[in-house]
């Protein structure tokens, strides 16, 4: 048998092959594009091996586009059928494929945390475990598998940075802020590439509402990210964001038109409805309509983005931000059916998804598209119920702090300085700081004083 770089055992012969698994493992926890690329080389290299084929499946799987499952499908087919001799760790991540698939998202959780507590520096389970808790909401249990391994970490491992970058987000979206800027600025220190402690410390600085730093940290970083894959438009957003809470929302719509939705850039010609991206770019625009910007005719092109995910129910915290884009662009037709579909799935009761679409998707997108209609009694009579249970939609608290501007503004709007004092007093427990700072909160913060 072969090892990987970080000295775990592989079930093949061939050094290119453990080779190209290695740096496939570098390339995706990089946000690399080319992480694809290497799974297969290690395939050619070795085709009787399942392990390249498993992760070939769960990055599949991580697109959160049902198109993709048959090829995920057919990975997982690939990796069940290689030679016999596979790891504990290969099956643990041929299961987790499979547990996935199946819609058992916390069952793949648990095999992610299986292999890395007998393998601690496996930073492919590191991540997708982090991946797939963040994308439910599930912040302790993602920093708790990040700070269990944290011992076993020192800078003579490869990819030590990395490792930083995972510890400092586990650390952030549970508010441990100081040791969460402290790794990740480590992180970017070692590898100023490093897209993800980029990002980590990011969220950090929002969360504190050090908005001028914010905007420094993220434009100080943008020459380093040539080689990342689609976490770039989410780091512009990032920085859109800094602008928009700071009351500058030109600048906000400049970085959303040259690096959000610049549909000349290769990457977004290569995956133009990525979920994210569809976040990231329905998210800003709805804030700074807020604001009352007219953003034009932005919302049509986003809106033929999410019509064919009416019925895509892999990520409820990307359907909640569907609604906005088909009801903004006049598809109220298409927006009342995604919420209707919804429904239906969330009545089917298969899956980690579907309690999580019923507590917090389905609310959210009701209530944003409650919001789009000028019914603001209603975005309250739906939120307020819910809003203790939106973390489970998935998401940062950064990014959900959406649907609680969708509120502050209804409560604004409709002149309910009680829900919006019951609404202002949430922020303190899930960490957002300098509220009457944000442009986003400004003037319904002041109505109360
Ligand atoms: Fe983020």
């Amino acid at each position: 048998m072969r090892k990987d770089i970080w000295g775990y055992q592989l079930s093949t012969e061939s050094s290119d092959a453990a080779q190209s698994i290695s740096t496939a493992t570098s390339s995706f926890i990089t946000w690399r594009t080319d992480t694809m690329a290497h799974l297969d080389a290690a395939i050619s290299a070795d085709p009787g091996i399942g392990l390249p084929h498993a992760i070939k499946g769960l990055l599949l799987f991580g697109m959160r586009n049902p198109d993709h499952y048959p090829a995920a499908r057919a990975a997982l087919a690939a990796a069940k059928n290689s030679q016999p001799a596979r790891t504990d760790r290969e099956k643990h991540y041929v299961a987790a494929l499979e547990a996935s698939l199946a819609g058992r998202i916390t069952e793949a959780v648990t095999h992610y945390e299986a292999i890395a507590a007998e393998s601690p520096l496996d930073l492919l389970a590191l991540r997708l475990s982090q991946f797939e808790l963040f994308w439910i909401g599930e912040v302790g249990w993602m920093r708790d598998i990040s700070e269990r391994a944290a011992a076993h970490w020192s800078e003579a491992i490869p990819s030590y940075s990395a490792f930083l970058a995972l510890r400092s987000f586990g650390l952030e979206e549970n508010g441990h802020y100081e040791s969460a800027e402290a790794f990740g600025k480590e992180s970017v220190a070692r590898d100023p590439g490093d897209c993800w402690g980029a990002h980590a410390v990011a969220h950090v600085l929002i969360m504190q509402g050090r908005l001028d730093e914010g905007v420094q940290w993220i434009e100080g970083l943008t020459g380093n990210w040539e080689s990342a894959n689609h976490i770039v438009h989410h780091l512009w957003w990032h920085l859109a964001l800094f602008y928009a809470e700071s009351g500058d929302y030109p600048s906000a719509l400049q970085i959303y038109d040259e690096r959000l939705r610049n549909l000349e850039s290769p990457l977004m010609k290569a995956i133009p409805d990525l979920y994210i991206d569809l976040q990231n770019d329905i998210s800003i625009l709805r804030r700074l309509e807020l604001r009352g910007v007219d953003v034009g005719d932005r919302w049509q092109p986003l809106a033929d983005l999410a019509r064919p995910r009416i019925g895509n129910h892999a990520s409820p915290f990307t359907s909640a931000h569907s609604v906005i884009a088909l009801s903004r662009a006049g598809y109220d037709d298409d927006a009342l059916e995604t919420i209707q579909r919804i429904r239906d799935y969330v009545s089917s009761g298969e899956g980690t998804l579907t309690a999580r679409y019923s507590a917090a998707g389905l609310p959210a997108s009701e209530a944003a598209y409650a919001h789009c209609r000028g019914e603001f009694g209603r975005v309250i009579d739906l939120i307020m119920p819910a809003r203790r249970n939106l973390w489970q939609m998935g998401g940062s608290h950064a990014q959900r702090d959406l649907f609680f501007q969708l509120a502050v503004d209804a409560a604004f709007k409709s002149e309910r300085p009680d829900v919006l004092r019951l609404l202002f007093g949430d922020f303190q427990g899930f960490g957002l700081e300098h509220i009457a700072e944000r442009s986003s909160y400004a003037d319904a913060f002041a109505s109360l004083h």
